[in-house]
């Protein structure tokens, strides 16, 4: 069964054609409002989440099927011991199409492998999350009008970051990509990441702790909020915390048609001083992280015959 773990699960033509599809129901929503009657999403949140979460299930209703869900991780039985193996098998019993967050790297593969029927991963620990990218191709498509010839910054946490991880892998599959990683020391690009995708691919990158130093190159920053979840203790999140501050005076020497793209929430990473700038794109980030959710959930049952 096709699942989505991992963005480059979805070639560069599919991508463009998730974006085609999307594109379409920003433009034509009522020829969509029915395609998907009688048939159920389950989300599966074992971490916080609103966007996300939310996002898949306002795509799913906006597609006029239904969503079931558990209220907390805490109230379902994975806090008795239950295995996503098991989980997978049984969801699969009651809905058409399973997204789900994990804390643990691997999670969304345990699942794709039992259920039988479509699965998502909205999230899997500090490893990857697919459908963000999504969210964030589609920003860059219609702020860019193009995936090549981009020099993109990385800013913040760049380690434990996992929407960073899936960007910087579907940024690899096009022409002319310069990236630029500017984070604290500690919290540096894993070296994994580093080398199976810049250096196999060739791609040029500079590693930086200073922002402004890189500033006037950019066409987007990628803001990231630091993953104090994924920290072992309090006194070094706290110490990073705010390392990166944007405010209008570091946006200074920047281009007139930068794009800023966070995946929020925001913590302190980007003053609100900036959100009425043009160059501020993370709220229309939200909105076509719909758009792309409901591309993806519109081709996966299809793919699967279920619609
Ligand atoms: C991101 C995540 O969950 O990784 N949030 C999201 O899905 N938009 C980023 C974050 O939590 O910082």
């Amino acid at each position: 069964m096709r699942s989505v773990i991992d963005i480059l699960d979805l070639s560069v033509e599919e991508l463009d054609q998730l974006i085609k599809t999307a594109t379409d129901i920003i433009d034509n929503p009522a020829k969509y409002a029915h395609v998907c009657a009688g048939k159920k999403l389950a989300t599966l949140f074992f971490e916080p989440s609103t966007r996300t979460r939310m996002s898949f299930e306002a795509a799913m209703y906006e597609l006029g099927g239904n969503v079931i869900s558990m209220a907390s991780a805490a109230s379902s039985s994975a806090s008795k011991g239950e295995s996503v193996a098991d989980t997978a098998k049984v969801i699969s019993c009651y809905a058409d199409i399973i997204a789900m967050r994990h804390p643990k790297e691997g999670a969304a593969y345990v699942l794709a492998h039992n259920a039988t029927v479509p699965t998502i991963n909205a999230g899997d620990g500090g490893h990857c999350h697919p459908t963000q990218t999504l969210a964030d191709l589609l920003t860059i498509h219609r702020e860019k009008g193009r995936f090549n010839n981009l020099t993109v910054g990385f800013c913040g946490d760049l380690k434990f970051g996992r929407t960073v991880h899936s960007l910087i892998n579907a940024l690899s599959r096009y022409e002319g990509i310069n990236i630029a990683l500017i984070s604290p020391d500690e919290l540096k690009l894993p070296s994994y990441v580093k080398k199976d995708v810049l250096q196999k691919k060739d791609i040029p990158y500079v590693q930086t702790t200073n922002l402004e130093e890189v500033m006037p190159a950019l066409d987007i920053l990628y803001m990231t909020r630091v993953q104090r979840e994924r920290f072992f203790n309090e006194e070094d999140y706290l110490r990073l915390k705010d390392s990166y501050i944007l405010t209008p005076e570091k946006l200074k020497n920047a281009k007139e048609d930068l794009a800023i793209l966070h995946p929020l929430p925001r913590v302190n990473e980007i003053s609100v001083a900036i959100d009425d700038d043009p160059r501020a794109c993370y709220f229309k980030q939200v909105l076509n992280g719909k758009y792309m959710r409901m591309a993806l959930i519109l081709k996966l049952l299809k793919e699967a015959g279920t619609i």
